[in-house]
């Protein structure tokens, strides 16, 4: 049996196949966190909306280490993400699926880590490859199953947010090599790897970049967009939990912390 996660974004708040589910309430040491859980292809499958009920949490104030300690304290080994995102790539368009490889993280004001010296030791993760390979050629494989439009490769460009980017910004993210922009892959994503889980995202491009598109940019814009692309997104959770086939990747995901003792849900022995 997979333990998996879906960790749903803008626009994905309550797919369909896994309907039924078991709300849970989980106290974690950050706080609170909402995570639907049952069966699904003989495996494990735990949901979580990242913005939770109706869209009501901006992404500088999700909780990421309360979700990501949820999920780790339910066993979960792989976790699919998905991201809304802007493109500053034009071979990259409205609707397209954006397996992305690497990151680019301006995040400011995010509590980053668990490996704080607080309940965990100081610890530093080896992010060269802040995606899962494993989780990406899964979902790689899934995807080439269906005539959904996707990238095998893209670097995600992580903002600060809640406020879309200014034109100069969009123009220098490209520039530094920037394919898509989203606000809440980082610490996300950083999170899941101290936590030793593979972790992955697949970003939907609801827009292009500020500056790129020809109007001014709006959340509106971006929720039309991904109710266009919910039925794929719906398809691609589907196929990836009943993808119980290995991947022909490998990933040091699992033991990331190890210099470190580990990541350790009872944080460190007093
Ligand atoms: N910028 C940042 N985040 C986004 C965008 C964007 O253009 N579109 C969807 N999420």
């Amino acid at each position: 049996m997979r333990k998996i996660a879906i960790i749903g974004g803008s626009g994905v708040y309550n797919p369909e196949a896994l309907a039924g589910f078991e709300k849970k309430i989980i106290d974690t040491p950050y706080g609170q966190a909402l995570v639907n859980v049952g069966m699904l292809y003989g495996n494990q499958v735990a949901f979580i909306t990242r913005h939770g009920v109706g869209h009501s949490v901006p992404p500088h104030k999700i909780n990421y280490r309360a979700n990501i300690w949820a999920l780790k304290s339910l066993g979960t080994e792989e976790i699919l993400a998905t991201t809304a995102v802007g493109s500053l790539n034009p071979e990259m368009t409205a609707g397209h699926f954006v397996v992305c490889n690497d990151l680019l993280d301006f995040t400011k004001s995010r509590i980053n880590t668990f490996f704080d010296g607080e309940r965990l030791p100081v610890g530093h993760a080896d992010f060269t490859h802040p995606y899962c390979e494993k989780v990406r050629q899964k979902i790689i494989a899934c995807l080439k199953q269906t005539d959904i439009a996707f990238h095998t490769h893209g670097t995600y460009v992580c903002t600060e947010g809640p406020r879309f980017e200014s034109a100069a910004e969009v123009r220098m993210f490209a520039r530094l090599g920037g394919d898509v922009v989203g606000m809440t892959n980082c610490p996300e994503s950083v999170l899941a790897r101290e936590a030793e889980m593979h972790y992955s995202t697949v970003s939907i491009v609801t827009n292009m970049g500020a500056g790129i598109s020809k109007t001014p940019l709006s959340h509106q814009e971006v929720i039309d967009a991904m109710a266009k692309s919910i039925k794929n997104m719906e398809k691609l959770i589907s196929s990836f939990i009943a993808y119980n086939e290995d991947a022909k990747a490998s990933c040091t995901c699992a033991t990331t912390m190890q210099e470190f003792g580990g990541f350790k849900l009872e944080g460190m022995k007093k």
